[in-house]
């Protein structure tokens, strides 16, 4: 690649500039345009954002040279089109580790990754689960939770939706932790319970989804579905731990099971007891604050107002606070033992 413009990030992309950026090749198309001329349609993502691409030149040749899941090395040109930024790619090169970190590539430029600590994060979880008092559910949490910090630390939330980062799977536990420790008091909820739906709800992703650097659904995320998955995970684990109660287990099966909250959410059941149902609200709440604020991050146009592109399909305020600051305090949250 030609090394005369500086390394950009799609968030800094202006239209009509000519910039050169290390990203992530997320989806490939082989086209053909209505003259019956090849070319490619991409969608590359990096830490900062998403873009489409188009190749016009070329486009046969170099489709089997660029592989989906692996970064790339791209020169182009921003170009407006309806609104919306693409990139008219004039140079695009496969890129490892090993030839071109002198050239200035790293991983962390193009894995979108959560902005917060994760050793902080993962504290937080440790620290919750030092707080229970029920062995069972202890022992649950060894097996599905500890036992797995190395994955979950880097683990997605989800494909594209919400806290699609990597540490995006840490970062939606602990926020729905920290909210749902309190309203577990509030409510005069079991808190234990709480805790441990919680961190088990969504459980199955870590199997559903292939994780960085493709983060794609897995064969048996996209036969079976991460509730599914969680459910035989936790079935499995609540097996293997002597004398488990038979009334908890169901309670903590049922969460799993109606943590999406409706039928056509891909829910089974609808939450049937409070623990279930603030369960369910917290992770539609995580789920949609993450959601607007990405909607909103990513927007590359000046102005107050976002375009009606976005799940919530209205034009959305480009407020200047980051609205998911973490609460400073969130590693010393009340997670007081019950006595
Ligand atoms: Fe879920
Ligand atoms: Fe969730």
């Amino acid at each position: 690649m030609k090394n005369n413009i500086p390394l950009s990030t799609i968030r800094s992309f202006k239209a009509n500039q000519e910039v050169r950026a290390y990203l992530l090749l997320k989806e490939k198309h082989l086209r053909l345009t209505r003259d019956g001329k090849p070319y490619l349609d991409v969608i590359l993502t990096d830490r900062s954002g998403t873009i489409i691409g188009k190749i016009w030149e070329h486009a046969g040749e170099i489709e089997p040279m660029i592989e989906t899941g692996a970064p790339v090395g791209v020169r182009a040109i921003v170009e407006e089109y309806r609104g919306n930024r693409q990139l008219n790619i004039k140079r695009i090169v496969p890129v490892n580790e090993e030839d071109f970190s002198s050239k200035g590539f790293s991983w962390e430029l193009v894995l979108p990754q959560s902005e917060k600590n994760s050793e902080k994060l993962w504290r937080f979880i440790e620290k919750s689960i030092d707080k229970l008092n029920n062995p069972h559910l202890i022992a649950l949490l060894k097996l599905l939770i500890i036992d797995n910090r190395s994955k979950i630390v880097k683990h997605p939330a989800s494909l594209r939706l919400h806290h699609a980062t990597m540490g995006g799977f840490l970062e939606h536990m602990v926020y729905m932790l920290n909210l749902g420790i309190h309203a577990a008091k509030q409510y005069k909820l079991d808190q234990e319970l709480v805790i441990t739906g919680i961190l088990l709800h969504d459980i199955g992703k870590l199997d559903e989804l292939s994780g960085y650097p493709n983060n794609l659904y897995t064969d048996e995320g996209n036969f079976l579905g991460h509730v599914v998955m969680g459910y035989n995970m936790v079935d499995k684990a609540i097996t293997a731990i002597p004398e488990f109660p038979s009334d908890l287990a169901l309670k903590l099966k049922h969460i799993l099971l109606s943590h999406q909250g409706e039928y056509e959410n891909q829910s089974p059941k609808k939450p049937v007891f409070p623990e279930a149902l603030l369960i369910h609200y917290l992770d539609e709440l995580d789920a949609r604050m993450d959601m607007m604020k990405t909607a909103i991050n990513q927007e590359l146009d000046d102005g107050d107002w976002t375009s009606v592109k976005n799940y919530f399909r209205v034009p959305l305020f480009k407020s200047q606070k980051d609205m998911n600051e973490l609460p400073e305090k969130y590693n010393e949250t009340n997670t007081e033992k019950k006595s």
